[in-house]
């Protein structure tokens, strides 16, 4: 992917800020990036800014006397290899879709072959506006790719489903995963990761789950793909974007979720558990909306399917990872767990008032059968890529002592 040249197109909207930084990690991974704004993206980020990041004058000019032959839609449409629009307005991609041309950036995506990506920015309302989505179906229809919008805190206060997908997501989404500069032990292996809760239904609109997030199995995710895994994330409902160049899996309830894992075990060759399955389900699911009487109402509950125990219950099982969330007793619950269940190694975190669950940032505790490591509070994707590197690392030391163990019988056998 090293030399490619990717037209940026930004247009007006307060994500525009992020756009040197997203040119600084496309250069850094090799692209020569030309950067095309609309007007109203002067609004948010200067030319200056960008041209000294990408190296290149900006355009913005449809009549460009300095482009070959006056034509600049024709040459940048010609030297692009990507056209990528980032961040994408309401605005833009409306002009996209009915296939108008009144400035540069979309005149250039109608005279390009390239492919176009888009990553669309915006309130979360307007996002949701029928008028948005229609333009956005039409925009797949023809081979658009529309990368987000990213779920969570807006500029205008609001908080939703609009915010463009971070600079770092766009270019993993873009240019495929990062090479992996310390030849991890995950590079080139099978990664299946649990995240999420599970919802048990209790009738067509009532369920049982509980306050996971999904945040931390999602940057387990990210950082095994940038660790050069092939990831496998089994998701329960959860309102963030899974992490670009990752194979999600959506499920619901426990037994879903189950399937899906045991549906590909085969392929995996380290199993992390991170999701927060519930223990219990509803023992008779109502076909109708229980209705409310003056009298209490139990409902009768019976056991999940322990996804995490049956993988390491499995014969030829992959390395196995589980987590523990406690209210207390934390050591002793761990390592009770590591032990019962046969795990490679446990995360263990406290739960609970205003800890762990549904926060941005976390602090664990790692057990496994010789050890033990600390990781105090951090954010959850700076967690994300040490845990991954401490079960890359035990991973290795469990693959080399196999290794070891059958070297003498196979020399032993002349
Ligand atoms: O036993 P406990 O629920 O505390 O164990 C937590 C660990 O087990 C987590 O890794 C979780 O993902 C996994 N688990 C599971 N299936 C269940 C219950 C828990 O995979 N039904």
């Amino acid at each position: 992917m090293s030399g490619q040249k990717i037209v940026l197109g930004i247009s007006g909207g307060i994500a525009a800020y992020k756009t040197p930084e997203l040119v600084r990690l496309l250069k850094k991974r090799g692209a020569e990036v030309q950067a095309v704004l609309t007007r109203s993206a002067k609004e948010f980020v200067t030319e200056t800014t960008l041209q000294a990041v990408s190296g290149s004058p900006v355009r913005e000019n449809l009549w460009d006397k300095e482009a070959e032959a006056a034509m600049g839609h024709i040459e940048l449409a010609r030297w692009a290899d990507l056209v990528l629009i980032a961040p994408a307005t309401a605005e833009i991609m409306s002009r996209l879709a009915l296939g108008a041309a009144p400035d540069l950036l979309t005149t250039l995506c109608l005279a390009t072959e390239a492919p176009i990506v888009v990553a669309p920015a915006m309130n979360h309302i307007m996002w949701a506006d029928s008028g948005v989505q229609d333009n956005c179906r039409v925009l797949k229809q023809r081979d658009i790719r529309i990368l987000g919008p990213a779920v969570g805190d807006q500029a205008c206060g609001e908080s939703g489903p609009g915010r463009m997908v971070e600079p770092e997501d766009i270019v993993a989404a873009i240019m495929g995963p990062k090479a992996v500069p310390d030849v991890s032990a995950l590079a080139g292996k099978v990664v299946m990761i649990t995240a999420g809760p599970t919802r048990e239904a209790i009738d067509p609109v009532r369920y049982i789950s509980n306050r996971s997030s999904g945040k931390m199995g999602y940057a387990i995710a990210a950082a095994a793909r940038d660790a050069g895994a092939k990831v496998l994330l089994v998701s329960g409902p959860v309102n963030i974007v899974p992490p670009a160049a990752v194979e999600t899996i959506f499920t619901e309830s426990a037994k879903e979720m189950f399937a899906a894992v045991h549906d590909r075990l085969t392929e995996v060759d380290v199993f992390i558990g991170a999701a927060a399955v519930a223990d219990y389900h509803s023992a008779s699911v109502q076909t109708h909306k229980l209705k409310k009487s003056e009298s209490d109402l139990s409902l009768d509950l019976s056991r999940t399917p322990d996804i995490l125990a049956s993988v390491a219950g499995q014969q030829d099982r992959p390395f196995t990872v589980g987590f523990a969330a406690e209210t207390q007793n934390l050591r002793e619950y761990a390592l009770g767990k590591l032990k019962e269940k046969n795990l490679d190694m446990i995360v263990a975190n406290l739960v609970g008032a205003n800890q762990g669950f549904e926060k941005d940032r976390n602090s664990v505790e790692v057990f496994w059968q010789d050890g033990e490591k600390v990781f105090p509070d951090s954010d959850k994707k700076v967690l994300g890529r040490q845990l991954v590197k401490i079960i890359g690392e035990q991973y290795k030391s469990i693959q080399d002592a196999q290794t070891v163990q059958i070297q003498p019988a196979i020399s032993g056998g002349d």
